[in-house]
């Protein structure tokens, strides 16, 4: 048994009478949680007051889209600010769909999850007495705390630090989840399959971690795109792994395209916080235009779709790459202060944003949509919660209020750590009937990394053109075929849920796409109306009379649609 793993086995030693002899060669846990960013390791932590955690990250704890989060996190605590505005304005953005019971949840339990973290050490921004609050698009109030621009990082830092410091959570990284272990071999009847953990790569081996409860707490999917604000492990792992073991996926078709990542020569993909524009940046074309005034009332502070297909416009008109960022009429020591990792990243690539206009261009930034879960993060599977990106409370609607994010990992973090660890107390531990155990003998045949690689680029270049910040029937059709005939070279099936029996991550994450990819443009050609992050061109208007309702893409099941 691998160093480290042996403590997980003691943890349910107890329990180990009840399992067959393939468990008892496997691993388990209490409450098994996938994912490291500020949902699971919140979920981490709340779980381990009354249980056994096991804690698993596809590379390192810290690497996760939170890391990279720099705007902040909203939160109703100013002087001048209610819980109401908050909600409302969180319901503004999301246009008609968010679920306002969850949102009610989110930002009422956001002030003690803030204050908490606060409590725990994070070394936010403060003036005075208070945190200090800077502004964001589509917020009526100063509401957002922050560390600079690198919110995420202070926010991982004390989570990390907590988590390692407590004994009932065992870490494993580097261990790629691939699949969930159910009881079903086709979720052919809904609401009735458990789920009993994962099977996953570690430490080069195929794997069953066993669980009485688990927590998806995977994160986005940004890197189905080229151009993106998110890191390199965001490939939807998550999504499709719930996909494929029957869960009900909601809202798939609104993905949100942040305004602004840098758009430079040799540089790779970052962000340009919308806390920039807060602080009085200003958006120019190539001609020197100062343009936003020209797409809505609120200019460079509009909600993010807007200013998002504003800037692909301006491109469009002046035939060039990118747009313009101009920060420079603030004084040096501001900007220095205020954005730290923009100055200090852009610097390394010949930028002084003091001086110099950042070049900028949309990226894809959230998915609105997830594994569906009610305010407890149950989901449709038994013993399976979801928290953070990854899920679908329908907290942000069509469109995300930004800041909303780190907010939403924290209070349904915690839900889904209470709520799976009273879950785990009623259960004792299990192996399901029909388990797959892995062989790490015949594996799926392997492929070159050049071909998966180009695969992954095919993927990204056909939903950056067709299910991008703009949409219609005709790039979603073809979409569909573009999808299966990448399929068709690796030998994978979009739409298919068949387990693959390789310890390639770069392979599982190519099928992990192709399956998103699939569903998030299934669900676009479904919606034939644009809202918040889903415009659709040959619908360019929002139909509040036909479509406040909701798509569910179950797998084996035609599209569901529902009422709010
Ligand atoms: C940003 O800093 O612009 C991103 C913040 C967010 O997406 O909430």
């Amino acid at each position: 048994m691998p160093k480290g793993l042996q403590d997980i086995y003691m943890n349910t030693e107890t329990d180990s009478s009840v399992l067959n002899s393939e468990a008892r060669s496997s691993w388990y846990t209490d409450v098994l949680i996938i994912g490291s960013g500020a949902a699971g390791l919140r979920a981490a932590l709340a779980a381990s007051e009354r249980a056994d955690v096991t804690l698993i990250t596809k590379t390192t704890l810290k690497e996760s889209n939170t890391l990279y989060a720099q705007g902040g996190i909203a939160v109703a605590m100013n002087v001048d600010d209610t819980i109401d505005l908050h909600v409302e304005d969180t319901c503004s953005a999301g246009c008609g769909l968010c679920d306002v019971d969850a949102v009610e949840t989110m930002v009422s339990e956001g002030i003690p999850r803030v204050t908490e973290l606060l409590d725990w050490g994070a070394n936010f921004d403060w003036e005075g007495a208070l945190p200090r609050f800077t502004q964001e698009a589509a917020h009526s109030r100063r509401r957002i705390v922050h560390k600079g621009d690198a919110t995420g990082r202070e926010t991982t830092d004390v989570l990390v630090q907590r988590v390692l410091s407590t004994e009932r959570i065992r870490v494993l990284s580097n261990a790629f989840a691939i699949d969930l272990l159910t009881d079903a071999e086709t979720p052919q009847v809904k609401d009735n399959t458990t789920c009993y953990g994962v099977t996953a790569i570690v430490e080069g081996e195929l794997r069953n971690l066993y669980a009485k409860s688990t927590i998806l707490a995977t994160g986005g999917l940004g890197q189905l795109y080229p151009c993106t604000s998110n890191p390199e492990v965001a490939t939807g792992d998550g999504f499709a792994a719930a996909w494929r073991a029957g869960c009900e996926m909601v809202d798939m078709e609104f993905v949100q395209f942040h305004p602004t990542t840098l758009y430079l020569d040799g540089a790779p993909n970052f962000l340009i916080s919308e806390a920039v524009r807060g602080e009085g940046g200003r958006l120019i074309n190539i001609r020197g235009e100062r343009f936003m005034e020209k797409y809505h009332e609120k200019g460079e502070l509009a909600p993010r779709d807007v200013v998002s297909r504003a800037i692909q416009n301006e491109m469009y008109l002046t035939g060039f790459p990118c747009v313009y960022l101009d920060i420079t009429h603030k004084p040096a020591n501001f900007i220095q202060e205020r954005f730290p990792t923009i100055s200090d990243t852009t610097k390394r690539y010949g930028l002084d944003i003091n001086i110099d206009l950042i070049p900028v261009r949309p990226g894809a930034h959230f998915m609105m949509g997830g594994i569906r879960t009610n305010i407890d993060s149950e989901t449709s599977l038994k013993g399976l919660y979801a928290c953070g990106e990854v899920a679908c409370t329908g907290v942000h609607g069509a469109n995300r209020l930004a800041s909303n994010s780190l907010l939403e990992c924290l209070v349904f973090g915690v839900r889904a750590g209470d709520n799976a660890a009273d879950y785990a107390s009623s259960q004792t531990l299990q192996t399901p009937p029909n388990i797959q155990i892995p062989s790490n003998e015949e594996m799926t045949s392997e492929l070159d990394e050049n071909s998966v690689l180009a695969a992954k680029d095919a993927i990204r270049e056909t939903l950056w053109e067709n299910v991008g910040i703009e949409r219609d029937s005709e790039g979603l059709e073809q979409t569909l075929y573009v999808l299966e005939e990448i399929g068709t070279e690796i030998d994978l099936c979009p739409y298919s849920s068949t387990s693959l029996q390789t310890t390639d991550v770069a392979l599982c994450e190519t099928f992990n796409m192709l399956n998103v990819a699939w569903i998030i443009t299934q669900a676009a050609l479904v919606r034939t109306e644009s809202r918040g992050g889903h415009y659709r061109a040959d619908f360019p208007e929002q139909d509040d009379v036909d479509w406040l309702q909701r798509i569910i893409m179950t797998r084996d099941h035609d599209p569901e649609i529902v009422e709010l």
